[in-house]
């Protein structure tokens, strides 16, 4: 089934929310529904325009996964507590770790998360709750390059003929298909979702594991998180669209205190884009780059080498596996 798309343009958000929200009510009808929060706009919207549908036949949880970034589950947690939404948070910290466990596969990797994610933790909530359907923020960008072989974003499903039903156990509704993340940003501001929701640069399902080069470890989680808490001071005002800290999984000589560390690698990527369809590094001055990699060098333990990466998309792509 082709998905028609509406383009940022030519969105009418009053009448895109009114109608969205009249389609969930109409899905789950007296059932119920579940739906994961991560804090980015596609599932910030979603949880809104569900709960303006469906108010207490949605129930809203955040999944601790254990790549978040620093603090993140709780600070969502709070902004939306503020807008009167509760959201549980279920720590699934260690069923993420031992399904990653040694798997070095960047698909492999999507994989495991996608099984944990949706088999276990969802099969789970599904069956405890009785829901029968699960809300998600799907974007149309999200199928195209997985349906394209590109990369399997861990959200999509039924593109690749797979039925939830029959896998999962539970429906799935994704309200925001037809929409690219310039259109779901215009929804967000309509729903009156704060800006730092609405302008939240994005970031990706699979999180920090996305960000590690080979097997995620807690401790390789750790560091890519805390380059990560580095690099988001450094740029806080950057007007770039995503900005990323990568963990390389080669070590590479370096040295410290007039002794050899054979140390560890920081990737450093900046992007420019408006649809993450294509996507240009940005030229960000050196004096900016120099301060971040001192830091990163002297803060981040192991930490010898800290590169910014200069390849458009195509032929890169903005995460790195
Ligand atoms: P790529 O790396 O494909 O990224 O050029 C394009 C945009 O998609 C995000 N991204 C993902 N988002 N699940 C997601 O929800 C994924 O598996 C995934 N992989 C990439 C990426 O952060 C960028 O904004």
């Amino acid at each position: 089934m082709s998905i028609s798309e509406i383009t940022a343009n030519e969105l009418d958000v009053e009448k895109f929310i009114k109608d969205k929200a009249a389609g969930i009510s109409e899905a789950v009808g007296n059932d119920t529904a579940i739906n994961a929060l991560s804090g980015g706009v596609d599932s910030s919207t979603v949880t809104l325009l569900g709960h303006m549908a469906l108010d207490k036949k949605l129930k809203t949880y955040f999944i601790d996964n254990g790549l978040m970034r620093k603090d993140e589950p709780q600070e969502v947690v709070s902004i939306f507590s503020e807008m009167g939404v509760n959201v549980e948070i279920i720590d699934a910290r260690q069923e993420f770790f031992a399904a990653l466990k040694d798997i070095d596969d960047p698909e492999k990797k999507r994989e495991a998360i996608t099984q944990t994610f949706y088999k276990k933790v969802f099969g789970r909530l599904v069956k405890e709750s009785g829901a029968k359907h699960l809300l998600q923020g799907t974007i149309l960008t999200d199928v195209d390059e997985t349906v394209a072989g590109i990369k399997r974003q861990h959200n999509v499903f039924e593109q690749l003929g797979i039925d939830p039903q029959e896998t999962f156990g539970y429906k799935i509704i994704e309200p925001l298909l037809q929409l690219r993340k310039d259109g779901v940003r215009k929804v967000a501001e309509g729903l009156g979702l704060p800006e730092v929701i609405f302008n939240r640069p994005p970031f990706p399902g699979p999180a920090l594991a996305a960000r590690i080069i080979g097997a995620v470890t807690p401790e390789d989680v750790e560091l890519v998180r805390h380059a990560t808490v580095i690099m988001e001071e450094v740029f806080g005002d950057m007007d770039s669209f995503q900005n990323m800290a990568i963990l390389h999984k080669d070590r590479v000589t370096g040295m410290r205190n007039g002794m050899r560390e054979f140390g560890r690698q920081i990737e450093i990527r900046c992007w420019e884009s408006t649809d993450a369809r294509t996507a240009t590094p940005m030229r960000v001055d050196y004096k900016t780059l120099f301060y971040l990699a001192d830091r990163i060098t002297k803060e981040v333990q192991g930490v010898v080498s800290v590169t910014y990466h200069i390849a458009e998309k195509p032929p890169s792509t903005m995460e790195v596996v």
